[in-house]
């Protein structure tokens, strides 16, 4: 079985990045075979070492443009024979060059049921806005920030007392089963994005991936 060559695209703790090393057991149908880090101090590629997992940093800060630091990015990439690019907490904009280059190769996890809640301090606005329930959203890259196709949703209540810590480690659980079940279905093949929208034959029973309280 030829397995998804997959690259993931970290700045920090790199939570996502290790729940994608586990779920890619040799009968796993995709293998990270490279994660990249722009910041030298992002802890999560630590995980990426445990695991004898290429892995390297490439500082945004060295670079002085966009454009140059994603055509670095690339060219990694591509010497890594890199298949599908999936961005787990990388907090730099990509250019619209890029994103257009690795149009539906490139998928974005986001804590929140999107359309809701784009961009930063995500947990807290959802809070303020009194939703019941949020979530997280395992979508491919267009030039808008946390916007394009949503492959995977995963449902997440907000609960009694809930601060934003608590409701993001609530919905961190949740990206962790959301995002190696998006890479899967994305490995199988089984996922066609059809103008906005993403189909995907033979799925699971969507209740597979809604969170539920124990
Ligand atoms: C996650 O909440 C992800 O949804 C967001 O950034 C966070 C990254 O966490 N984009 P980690 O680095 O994967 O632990």
């Amino acid at each position: 079985m030829a397995r998804l060559k997959t690259a993931v695209l970290i700045s920090g703790r790199g939570s996502n990045l290790q729940a994608l090393i586990a779920a890619c057991t040799p009968d796993f149908p995709a293998e990270i075979v490279l994660a990249i880090a722009n910041r030298a101090d992002a802890a999560g590629l630590a995980h990426a070492a445990r695991a004898k997992i290429p892995h390297r940093v490439i500082p945004h800060r060295d670079f002085a443009s966009r454009e140059a630091f994603d055509a670095a990015l690339d060219a990694a990439l591509g010497a890594a024979g890199v298949e599908l690019v999936c961005l787990a907490g990388f907090m730099r904009l990509l250019t619209d060059g890029f994103v257009a280059r690795w149009r539906d190769r490139l998928v974005n996890i986001h804590p929140s049921l999107l359309p809701a809640f784009p961009g930063l301090d995500t947990h807290a606005r959802a809070l303020a806005a009194g939703v019941r329930i949020t979530g997280c959203t395992v979508h491919f890259v267009r030039a808008a920030v946390d916007d394009g196709p949503i492959i995977v949703q995963a449902a997440v209540p907000v609960l009694p007392g809930d601060d934003a810590e608590r409701l993001a480690a609530r919905i961190l659980a949740a990206e962790h089963r959301a995002y190696p079940l998006a890479l899967r279905l994305i490995a199988e093949g089984r996922v066609r994005v059809v103008g906005r929208r993403v189909e995907i034959t033979g799925a699971d029973p969507p209740s597979q991936y809604i969170w539920q309280p124990a």
